[in-house]
């Protein structure tokens, strides 16, 4: 078998084209665009990268982005003064801090410091929280774009054994939520788990999110499974690969997703969606009231 390709990149492009005409009519019925408010942190070159592949895609769909980037001395009072402004500033739906932080700042006191209608990360506990609760509210972008893809190969995802390898905050305990809600049976893999291959080996999906380079061998892909990788790994001759041996990997299941070009771009266009859906939120709570 050799699997057909999940082309996030393909997928991602087409619903921009979707969401820049959505933004267009909301801009023009509501008389301004949707705003992302960026903030970074410190010089890290791959931040930096990421950062403005967000801004220009913002552009792209007609999304104002507002960026801040600030020097790695800069203080936690300082961020948390500047998401307490952004919190109460009608222009901004979303606010964003890119991760990880310098040192001296608490990651989860600024999570937590962004009310949660304009976490378009769903990093806060509130957010995860609805998904938990069976009421999705704003979600995490890399699950939400992994749902997305796995929307794709027209699957139901109902009943299937679903492994999730990575128990991030960020990734594999969503994700985990995420395929709970469409009916799958989760497993969540960590670091302390033992025989990695057998539960791998029983997976109808496979969710590879253990930022660990080839974790995942080709030989222990269940035949006909569906397989997304979320992992971004540049080696030595500048290239990228993920968390998944992909060559062998990819001769046994029956859906992959490339890296890059795989979820690496759904992870931002979802961002662009939760963006939009605040902004609708936004308006439409502000209708009701009228
Ligand atoms: N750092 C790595 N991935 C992410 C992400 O999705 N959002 C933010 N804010 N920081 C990150």
């Amino acid at each position: 078998m050799t699997a057909q390709i999940l082309d996030g990149k393909a997928l991602s492009q087409r619903l921009r084209r979707e969401m820049a005409d959505t933004v267009t009519q909301l801009s023009a019925t509501y008389g301004r665009a949707p705003g992302l408010a960026v903030i970074l942190v410190g010089e890290d070159p791959a931040s930096q990268i990421y950062v403005n592949n967000k801004k220009s895609a913002c552009a792209q769909v007609g999304i104002a982005s507002f960026s801040h980037t600030l020097p790695s001395d800069t203080s936690q009072e300082h961020v948390l003064g500047l998401i307490g402004e952004m919190n109460h500033d009608p222009r901004i739906d979303g606010i964003l801090v890119q991760l990880p932080v310098p040192q001296q700042i608490n990651p989860e006191r600024i999570i937590e410091a962004i009310t949660p209608s304009k976490d378009v990360d769903g990093f806060h506990p509130y957010n995860l929280g609805c998904l938990t609760a069976r009421k999705p509210a704003l979600r995490s972008c890399t699950p939400y774009g992994c749902m997305r893809l796995l929307e794709e190969t027209g699957i139901d995802l109902h009943g299937k054994e679903a492994v999730v390898v990575g128990a991030s905050n960020i990734v594999g305990r969503p994700m985990a939520m995420e395929l709970l809600l469409a009916g799958s049976t989760v497993t969540v893999c960590h670091r302390f788990t033992e025989d990695l291959a057998a539960h791998v080996a029983r997976a109808d999906i496979v969710i590879a999110a253990a930022g660990k380079q080839d974790l995942v061998r080709g030989e222990w892909i269940k035949p006909g499974a569906i397989v997304i990788d979320v992992g971004i790994h540049r080696l030595e001759d500048g290239s990228l690969t993920g968390d998944v041996d992909f060559a062998i990997a990819s001769q046994r299941a029956a859906w992959i997703t490339p890296v890059p070009g795989g979820v690496g771009p759904m992870t931002i266009c979802m961002l662009l969606a939760n963006t939009v859906q605040s902004y609708q939120t936004a308006h439409l709570a502000h209708n009701t009231e009228l």
